[in-house]
């Protein structure tokens, strides 16, 4: 398989906000191979003010569980699915905060396999000593922080504090969307071209207003990039698969 590695997803059946069912779910998954998605991580929100992590974690193995039971079905009705599905990945879309570099349980939320972690931060200024949180938690547990959406973003960060976090280690994931709306595609376009941009994700959530248009998003990096900006991130993701442990392989059903 040599598609791209989507690392940001909400493809999980009734984990969070995303896919409200396995049958959503699995036109999702449909949708982003469509568009040259191999891999998936499956990223559900955990929000460490609402969610205890050991809930979280049974609630994102039953979610996954139910996925992988109705997707089994559907190969038994239809062989064709089998081509048209992505590898799947457990991991999650942290949400930041405090002191979370002495939190242990983090690593059960890396991406499965690896020690790189999605994480949101604030949608506010960030203050140097959550910067400071990010670069601990690689010193404490070895753990890389992929900063998600950074799009999102755009709105307060300078391009200082990006270096900065980019000579730490920090990693980062754009959503394909960026590229696709006016107020985001030039400065999206930019970082994409100075290399400040690990990898693209789709950050899709439904089949609706937030369906997967990761598609879209390379047709376009490549008419105003070229080829080569795409490798990159087609590497970055071929790299973090190296380690990753697929939860789901499709030449395993
Ligand atoms: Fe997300």
């Amino acid at each position: 398989m040599s598609g791209y590695f989507d690392i940001h997803t909400h493809v999980l059946p009734r984990a969070d906000d995303g896919s409200s069912s396995s049958a959503e779910s699995i036109e999702m998954l449909c949708a982003l191979f469509d568009q040259g998605v191999s891999r998936v991580v499956a990223t559900p929100h955990f929000y460490a003010s609402s969610d205890e992590p050991e809930e979280f974690l049974l609630r994102r193995g039953a979610s996954m569980d139910r996925l992988l039971a109705r997707i089994d079905e559907e190969i038994g009705k239809d062989e064709s699915i089998r081509e048209r599905l992505p590898d799947i990945y457990l991991g999650g879309e942290v949400e930041f905060f405090g002191a979370m570099s002495n939190v242990d349980i983090l690593s059960e939320i890396c991406i499965s396999g690896t020690k790189r972690l999605l994480v949101e931060m604030p949608f506010a200024p960030w203050k140097p000593s959550m910067i400071e949180e990010l670069y601990m938690l690689r010193i404490k547990q070895g753990i890389t922080p992929i900063i998600a959406h950074i799009d999102r973003y755009f709105g307060f960060f300078k391009s200082e504090m990006l270096y900065d976090m980019l000579d730490n280690g920090i990693e980062i994931q754009i959503n394909a969307d960026a590229f696709l709306r006016f107020s985001t595609r030039r400065r999206a376009l930019e970082l994409m071209r100075m290399g400040m941009v690990h990898y693209l994700g789709s950050d899709t959530h439904n089949m609706g207003r937030r369906a997967p248009r990761i598609g879209e998003a390379i047709v376009e990096i490549e008419k105003r990039l070229g080829k080569e900006a795409l490798k990159i991130i087609l590497g970055n993701g071929s790299y973090l698969a190296k380690g990753a442990a697929p939860l789901f392989k499709v030449e395993d059903r």
